[in-house]
């Protein structure tokens, strides 16, 4: 018998292996100013942070990707093997799939058995239930809980939510029941100021932005369903650069997670830059362990975590505290945007 839960978690990844790139981050647009005289050593530049009550050796994670089939499980074994080499956080996958198939469980359980006390962050839907939320949490131990909000991505799939009224309601009601964090996330599409100033309002304290520019899920659900086109709106969403600017000045006590289409050491520093806590990558990653296993994803980190002390160096930036308050300029579209 067909599992549609299954199988559309093999045909995300598939389609994501597919997709092309129409949108753009717009962290091109951000300019940041080299410092030729920066009176630092090497040795001298921390990169460690605090997460959700951790320490952490770098303000990079491992976005929600996967769970629940064979396959998922097996990259999700790759992936906690990178975020417990690196000190790293990671969020699993969706978990509804854990909760309701006893047997699927494993491919979450797996993560908090290989990151031992490490970051472990759960992922449901916003609007998933209170029993489902305590479930999630002990299935992994998670330190805390990502809520996405996915309507963009519902809409194109057939088999999609059409309903959306009630989402804010439930998620008050989630923060004043759960005692670890709750993250709300987008999916790819960005969270803009008024959203987040009402997410703050409900007792948020941390927003993932997952913006537009990198993973497409109007595009990946729209290549899943041959009877409809939906072409002419993958440019639809709010480029993850600009999602990052309007949400990192609200509160101090808000934490901004940057997230959509970062790929590069350039795009995890114009984050910090701009105001974010912490860069979670999903595509990119994901991208890298298909291709060429764990030894590619941990080139991959290696090589970014390198970059990025050589270019706190070059900002004359010690720590990660000191990089958040750098000063940048924007340029361009974003401008354009960040003016009107
Ligand atoms: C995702 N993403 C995701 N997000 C979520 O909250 N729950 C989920 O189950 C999934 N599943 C998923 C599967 C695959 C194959 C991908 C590539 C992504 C979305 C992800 O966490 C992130 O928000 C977006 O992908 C944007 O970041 P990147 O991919 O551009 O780095």
């Amino acid at each position: 018998m067909r599992n549609i839960r299954k199988d559309r978690k093999k045909e995300h990844i598939e389609y994501f292996l597919k997709s092309s790139h129409e949108q753009s981050t717009l962290f091109e647009d951000v300019y940041l100013e080299h410092n030729a005289l920066p009176e630092l050593d090497f040795e001298e530049i921390k990169t460690n942070t605090t997460f959700l009550g951790k320490s952490v050796d770098y303000p990079i994670m491992i976005n929600a990707i996967t769970g629940g089939t064979d396959f998922s499980r097996e990259i999700n074994r790759t992936l906690s093997k990178l975020a417990l080499k690196f000190n790293i956080p990671m969020a699993v996958g969706s978990q509804t799939i854990g909760i309701h198939e006893e047997c699927s469980r494993e491919s979450f359980e797996i993560v908090r058995e290989n990151i031992k006390d490490g970051v472990v962050i759960g992922n449901l839907s916003a609007n998933a239930t209170i029993d489902e939320v305590k479930a999630a949490i002990d299935m992994i131990e998670a330190d805390a809980i990502q809520l996405h909000l996915n309507a963009a991505q519902e809409l194109v799939m057939r088999e999609g939510d059409r309903r959306f009224k009630g989402l804010f309601k439930n998620i008050e009601n989630i923060v004043k029941n759960i005692d670890v964090p709750i993250i709300i996330k987008e999916v790819g599409f960005g969270i803009s100021k008024d959203v987040a100033v009402r997410l703050y309002d409900a007792g948020i304290r941390y927003i993932d932005v997952s913006g537009a520019g990198g993973t497409n899920f109007i595009e990946i659900e729209g290549r899943r369903d041959v009877k409809k086109d939906f072409s002419d709106i993958y440019t639809w969403g709010i480029p993850t650069a600009m999602s990052l600017i309007q949400c990192s000045n609200i509160k101090d006590d808000l934490k901004i997670i940057s997230s959509g289409g970062i790929e590069d050491s350039i795009d995890v520093v114009k984050s910090l830059c701009i105001g974010a806590h912490m860069v979670g990558i999903s595509g990119e990653i994901l991208r890298r362990i298909l291709e060429g296993g764990y030894d590619s994803a941990y080139k991959y980190l290696d090589e970014m975590t390198y970059k990025l002390k050589m270019l706190m160096l070059l900002l004359g930036k010690a720590n990660i505290e000191g990089l958040r308050n750098t000063p940048y300029k924007i340029k361009g579209e974003l401008k354009e945007l960040v003016d009107n």
